[in-house]
């Protein structure tokens, strides 16, 4: 890919331009915010680094939408982060308001990209962009259960004792409290996970991955996670850099999948250079199905 953006060169922008930057996934990184000097600071703090990690990607900062043309993805992470106590749906109404402004922007400048959206509420944002782009839904679509299953699996490596680089998960849902971690479609290197866990044990992985971000929010008080995210949607990216049709969890708008019609939703997917090829139906028991329902139902209520 020659050109991705990052719309907000906030903490999670930059920490992704930097890793983008770095795997040289592209030939020219911008980081757009409306704040110039933020945008401008960051990307030249970035470029300052690539001696040290060798690599020639253009990073470019500022405010004037038009850095935007020519982008085959535009990743969005601005918006208002949530405060401890918040949660995600509490700036709803203000990030809405940002995500309008920011579609405008691209299909003025950039009508032909991918739209990956991160700015919380980020399933509800996604539904939001799509509408508002008028696009075939596999172009818009979100960051969310790449990082959750991100974290679950380091609770789980936690817990076990063993590496986390064999540890294979799966959340799905909605990106909030009441997320579906899928402890029997997860595998440490495909030995069911729940061979090593004690129902006590899953319980407690579940409830730490439901409340992932909250507990770094809670502990640093003044910013929500970052570096995880910012690895999240490098993962993403790369995938469809690559077209490598990786099969991962992705804030997608279902199309009669699971029983949903326009509703988002994080659920595995087969992601390439085309954005969500295929949203995998997994074969979930009564269980999953009620806890996936209850998900998408909080999901709706902040429609
Ligand atoms: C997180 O889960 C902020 O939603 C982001 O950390």
């Amino acid at each position: 890919m020659n050109k991705i953006s990052i719309i907000g060169a906030g903490r999670v922008g930059e920490s992704t331009a930097q890793i983008l930057a770095q795997r040289g996934m592209c030939h020219e990184v911008v980081l757009l915010d409306v704040r110039e000097g933020a945008a401008a600071g960051a990307a030249l703090d970035i470029r300052q680094s690539a001696a040290f990690h060798g690599f020639d990607t253009r990073v470019v900062g500022g405010s004037d939408p038009a850095l935007l043309k020519d982008s085959g993805l535009v990743i969005v992470t601005a918006g208002s982060p949530r405060k401890p106590g918040m949660s995600r749906s509490d700036v709803l109404d203000v990030n809405r308001a940002v995500i309008d402004s920011v579609v405008d922007q691209v299909l003025e400048n950039a009508p032909d990209s991918l739209l990956l959206l991160v700015t919380n509420p980020v399933d509800v944002l996604t539904l939001h962009a799509w509408q508002r782009t008028g696009w075939e839904r596999n172009r818009v679509f979100g960051q969310a259960g790449v990082l959750d299953a991100a974290r679950m699996a380091s609770f789980m490596a936690e817990e076990t004792g063993l590496s986390v680089k064999d540890i294979q998960t799966m959340v799905i849902g909605g990106h909030g409290d009441s997320m579906v971690p899928l402890t029997r479609f997860s595998t440490i290197n495909g030995v069911p996970a729940s061979t090593f866990l004690t129902p006590e044990t899953i319980q407690r992985i579940n409830a730490r991955t439901q409340h992932g971000g909250a507990e770094v929010l809670e502990l640093r008080q003044n910013s929500s996670a970052y570096n995880g995210p910012a690895a999240a949607i490098a993962t993403m990216v790369e995938a469809i850099c690559n077209n490598s049709a990786r099969v991962l969890p992705s804030v997608c708008i279902l199309d009669g999948e699971y029983g949903q019609h326009d509703i988002p939703a994080g659920v595995p997917a087969i992601l390439g250079n085309k954005g969500i090829e295929k949203v995998i139906e997994l074969p979930l028991d009564d269980t999953e199905r009620a806890g996936l329902q209850a998900s998408i139902d909080s999901i709706k209520a902040d429609l």
